[in-house]
């Protein structure tokens, strides 16, 4: 099946094009690591070009096989997961997914992770000159792996550590991809930036935990997830927020969108582009759906780009109660 061609807006309708940190995206709704896979599912439900970009599921060194089953577990709000960062390793990356996913010609963004911070940085320096990578996504953010992912993301000195290796080993753009799970999310978005990142992805999964009342025990295998979903949704925009506020830097607003009117939400609190994650998993026709509602919103509004919105909630554009805006909004 395949959705409609371009944005689902005739010509002469908003401009959704956006640069973020040099990688051109032909609109700013990107799909987030993990809940995408490599594509190759995906590209059976829809055209993979209608994508602003594709951020990859998170890559490290070797192959790694994942956490001990369960690792998905619905709440009444939202998804855990404790996947634990299972792939087939940057070498397999680099000969299988990255050759096909380049045929559609859409931007896409490996996201890397390591246990060490050698192992991100030696990631990093094989995916440098892959033909089909736009940019890498630096995971210091996952909660579900023991060495690595999230430990580095909760301490800025480690957040920078990582960044500054990851810097030295590529030329590629680089976003960094932070951990909701902090007291100050600004404190690491600032290290990050001066350790060199490009841009930052805001947020990750929340760390949270279910328990199966009939066993008496944690329902996930690993005992701790991520949460994520519309449940974090308010979360990740606060985030988001506080950052496009303290650092100069682009930033992918990701957590709980839905909808279009999700996406417009992170790019109205300072976001330049936003990535659809769990909405993914509960319709495989999701991303698309978000990028046609996000452009019928700016049309109807009267926008004529995505850089007009962006951040528009924090400045004197913002309209006030009482103010008649300019149209209705996507469901
Ligand atoms: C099943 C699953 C696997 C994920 N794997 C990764 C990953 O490999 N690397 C990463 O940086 N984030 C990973 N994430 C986090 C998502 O990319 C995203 O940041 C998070 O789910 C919040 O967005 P959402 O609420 O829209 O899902 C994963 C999330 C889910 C649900």
């Amino acid at each position: 099946m395949h959705e409609g061609q371009g944005t689902g807006v005739g010509g002469g309708g908003p401009d959704l094009s956006v640069n973020l940190a040099g990688i051109r995206l032909a609109n700013p709704v990107l799909v987030a690591s993990g809940t995408f896979g490599y594509g190759r599912e995906m590209a059976r439900w829809f055209d993979l070009r209608l994508l602003g970009g594709i951020i990859t599921k998170g890559t490290t060194l070797a192959a790694r096989p994942g956490n001990p089953p369960p690792r998905i577990a619905e709440t009444p709000a939202g998804l855990l997961n404790s996947i634990g960062l299972e792939n087939p390793g940057v070498d397999a990356v680099i000969g299988e997914e990255i050759p096909f996913l380049r045929q559609f010609g859409v931007p896409v963004i490996v996201n890397i992770a390591g246990e060490t911070v050698e192992e991100y940085a030696t990631v990093a320096a094989k995916l440098e000159g892959v033909e089909g990578v736009s940019g890498l996504e630096v995971n210091v953010s996952c909660p579900n792996v023991r060495a690595g992912g999230m430990v580095f993301g909760t301490d800025p000195a480690a957040t920078a550590a990582v960044v500054k290796a990851v810097r030295a080993a590529t030329s590629l753009p680089l976003l960094v991809k932070l951990t909701p799970n902090v007291t100050d999310i600004v404190e690491v978005a600032r290290a990050a930036q001066e350790a060199g990142a490009d841009a930052l992805t805001l947020v990750n999964t929340l760390k949270g935990m279910a328990i199966d009342v009939q066993l008496r025990r944690p329902l996930l295998g690993a005992v701790t997830g991520g949460l994520s979903g519309p449940a974090i949704k308010p979360v990740a925009l606060r985030m988001v927020w506080e950052v496009a506020g303290a650092v100069n830097l682009p930033i992918v607003g990701c957590g709980g969108i839905m909808s279009g009117r999700d996406a417009v939400e992170f790019l109205l609190a300072g976001a330049s582009a936003v990535a659809v994650g769990s909405a993914t998993l509960v319709n495989p026709l999701a991303a698309p759906r978000v990028v046609r509602e996000m452009a019928a919103w700016l049309a109807e509004e009267g926008f004529a780009g995505v850089s007009e919105v962006v951040g528009m909630a924090r400045g004197p554009g913002a309209l006030r109660p009482g103010d008649a805006p300019g149209g209705g909004g996507p469901a």
